[in-house]
């Protein structure tokens, strides 16, 4: 009978929102939206596409998406960390969050969207997530993600010890992310994040060292890099220079990095399958990210206080590259798997070893990259 009854509430609740479904002119005066909460953001997203991401798949773009990590997994069902999860508390509370150790780095990407809220009438929780969102359809290959307005600001900060980290095992991942309401397939699925990564505290000088061959691209070659037997650490380092957090990649010389947490991810019996599924499916990805960037963008909020503008979310750009490849002088002998279930059969990439292009730090792609 309760079943019922829910049943036939959604289905009222459906049809009074179909029979209400017409555009709101915005006080712009030129944009039209299903609801007028969607109005702030067509002025904010010409305003980041034209002043911070420059259409690209950059630094920028990277960062604002790294910022949806760290702002949404302070939450905690178990009540051990006080944080509200996706409320924007990172850069409401920038100078506390940032120095946490886990949060290395996010300076940059608080820093990058402070002036744009100042400059438009939104929420900071809204504001990440809307840049994230707008930055990755940048990104070749990128899903078009779910985009949900009216997260209220964060009125505490997040506590220190609530983000998972490099150096971290799986188990201490694995349970974090349990404990903010992720499975381990969801944390996995996340992680194709890292498609577009590249890391400028790990490593020496600040140098942004990519975690894959196409780190402008969100394509399949992370997850299957990562698989690849390592040999070495970037730049002649004859060690890992953090405490664990970074160990050998497969291209180090071609200056690519890989993280510890990432490698043990791959490798471990209750994620293997998940990561390995990844390898050379690329819709498979982009529907698994999406979905779980569908939770981590309303952490800790009440989704029913929550308007779509997924309509605001450009169009990505479609994949450049479909299939997976090994790079240059690798190979399926390289390939450390620990996942029973046949390993998808991949061409190798001719010539000498892959090179990957440094890139000076700022907004740039692969086109701008000296050759
Ligand atoms: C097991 C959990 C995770 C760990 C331990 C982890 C760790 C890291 C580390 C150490 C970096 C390099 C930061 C730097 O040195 O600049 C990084 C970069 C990045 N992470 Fe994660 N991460 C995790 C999960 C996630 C998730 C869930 C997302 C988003 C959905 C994400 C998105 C990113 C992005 C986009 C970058 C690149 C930032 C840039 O290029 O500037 N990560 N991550
Ligand atoms: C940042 O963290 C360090 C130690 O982790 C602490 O000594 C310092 O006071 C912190 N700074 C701020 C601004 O909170
Ligand atoms: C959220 O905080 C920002 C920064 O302080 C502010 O500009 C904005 O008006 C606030 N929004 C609401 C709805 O309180
Ligand atoms: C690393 O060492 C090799 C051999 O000593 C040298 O040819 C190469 O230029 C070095 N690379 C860097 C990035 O220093």
């Amino acid at each position: 009978m309760v079943f019922k009854l829910a049943v036939l509430t959604i289905a009222l609740a459906a049809f009074a929102g179909a029979a209400n479904y017409k555009r709101v002119t915005c006080p712009d005066g030129v944009n039209t939206a299903t609801h007028e909460a969607c109005c702030a953001f067509f002025s904010l997203r010409d305003d980041l596409q034209t002043n911070l991401f420059e259409g690209e798949c950059g630094e920028d773009v990277h960062e604002s998406l790294r910022l949806t990590f760290h702002d949404g997994v302070s939450f905690s069902k178990s009540g051990a960390f006080k944080g509200d999860g996706a409320d924007g508390s990172i850069l409401l509370f920038g100078n506390i969050e940032t120095n946490f150790s886990e949060n290395l780095g996010t300076d940059d990407g608080v820093d990058a969207l402070a002036p744009f809220l100042t400059r438009h009438l939104v929420t900071a929780g809204d504001l990440i997530q809307f840049a994230a969102a707008t930055g990755l359809a940048n990104c070749p290959g990128a899903p078009r993600l779910q985009f949900l307005v009216g997260r209220p600001n964060a009125t505490i900060p997040a506590e220190d010890g609530a983000i998972p980290g490099p150096a971290d095992t799986v188990d201490t991942i694995l349970s974090r992310f349990a404990d903010a309401g992720f499975t381990s397939n969801e944390v996995i699925h996340l992680l194709a994040s890292h498609s577009v990564a590249r890391s400028d505290t790990i490593v020496p000088d600040h140098q942004a060292v990519p975690f894959d061959s196409t780190p402008f691209n969100f394509d399949t070659q992370f997850f299957l890099e990562v698989l690849l037997k390592g040999t070495a650490v970037p730049f002649n380092r004859t060690t890992p220079n953090t405490v664990g957090g970074e160990v050998d990649s497969p291209l180090a010389s071609e200056g690519e990095m890989r993280l510890q947490s990432d490698f043990a991810l791959a490798r471990d019996p209750r994620t293997a399958c998940e990561w390995q599924s990844m390898v050379d499916n690329q819709f498979l990805m982009m529907e698994n990210f999406r979905t779980a960037m569908m939770k981590l963008s309303v952490v800790g909020q009440d989704t029913r206080k929550l308007v779509d503008c997924s309509e605001l979310i450009p169009e990505p750009k479609p994949a450049v590259k479909l299939h997976a490849t090994f790079p240059a002088g690798t190979s399926r002998f390289e390939v450390q798997q620990t996942c029973r279930a046949p390993f998808p059969v991949l061409r190798t990439d001719p010539g000498k070893a892959t090179t990957i292009p440094e890139c000076p730090d700022g907004d740039v792609n692969l086109a701008d990259c000296p050759s």
